[in-house]
């Protein structure tokens, strides 16, 4: 086995073609707190997993897990993450698009009830070999249907592209916008709260 990743949560692992997500203890939680924490997000990665795994949406498939071991397997995706594409001199022309399919990305999970919660360029690697988008990471993933909650994760988003993307934006969240409208049907209602969260944002600040 290979250490492929040490996250700020977990340990990622690679055995051919699977990858074992491990998280770890935290020193600085107290341990039963720990203990709940790790139990609770490994848990729920598997669900969201397993539920976009029946979509038929782009993530890695759910093989595995274990809420006493803090581990879950699933498919090893060859790729670089999004943000690394992005970072790349070459990429440059090509954000575009790239842009339009983290939107569109977003908006099935939002058809879906499914809110990521850390949807950041981190967290969706494009697959070498396909060009495909796989999203993965969804430790702080939950399921609803509040346009409240779809707003924040979009405004994630924006707030991700704005500070990590900054030579991109904002047109980098323009082109993920349109992404976004063109798969969810619903998309003009987020946008408006959308809009409400951002201000939110600016006020506190004063
Ligand atoms: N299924 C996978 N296939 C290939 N690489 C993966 C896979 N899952 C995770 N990785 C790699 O491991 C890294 C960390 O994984 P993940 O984001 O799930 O954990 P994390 O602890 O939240 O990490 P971070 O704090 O960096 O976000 C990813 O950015 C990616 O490079
Ligand atoms: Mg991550």
């Amino acid at each position: 086995m290979e250490l492929l990743a040490q996250g700020a949560e977990a340990k990622i692992f690679r055995d051919k073609n699977k990858v074992i997500k491990e998280r770890l203890s935290k020193d600085y939680r107290l341990p039963q707190l720990d203990d709940s924490l790790r139990k609770f997000r490994t848990r729920r990665e598997a669900k969201v997993l397993h539920k976009l795994g029946d979509m038929k949406f782009p993530s890695p498939r759910l093989h595995d897990f274990c809420d006493n071991r803090m581990m879950i397997t699933m498919d090893f995706v060859e790729g670089q993450t999004v943000r690394d594409v992005l970072d790349n001199e070459s990429t440059k022309d090509d954000y575009q698009i790239l842009a339009q399919e983290i939107g569109k990305k977003l908006a099935l999970m939002h058809t879906k009830d499914i809110i990521h919660g850390d949807f950041t360029t981190s967290n969706i690697l494009k697959e070498t070999r396909s060009g495909e988008l796989k999203v993965i990471d969804f430790g702080l993933s939950f399921f609803s249907g509040k346009v409240e909650d779809k707003a924040v994760d979009l405004f994630l988003l924006d707030r991700a592209l704005a500070s990590k993307h900054f030579q991109f934006y904002p047109g980098i969240f323009e082109h993920t916008l349109k992404g976004y409208k063109d798969t969810f049907p619903e998309a003009e209602a987020i946008l408006a709260r959308f809009e409400q969260v951002k201000n939110r944002g600016r006020n506190k600040k004063k």
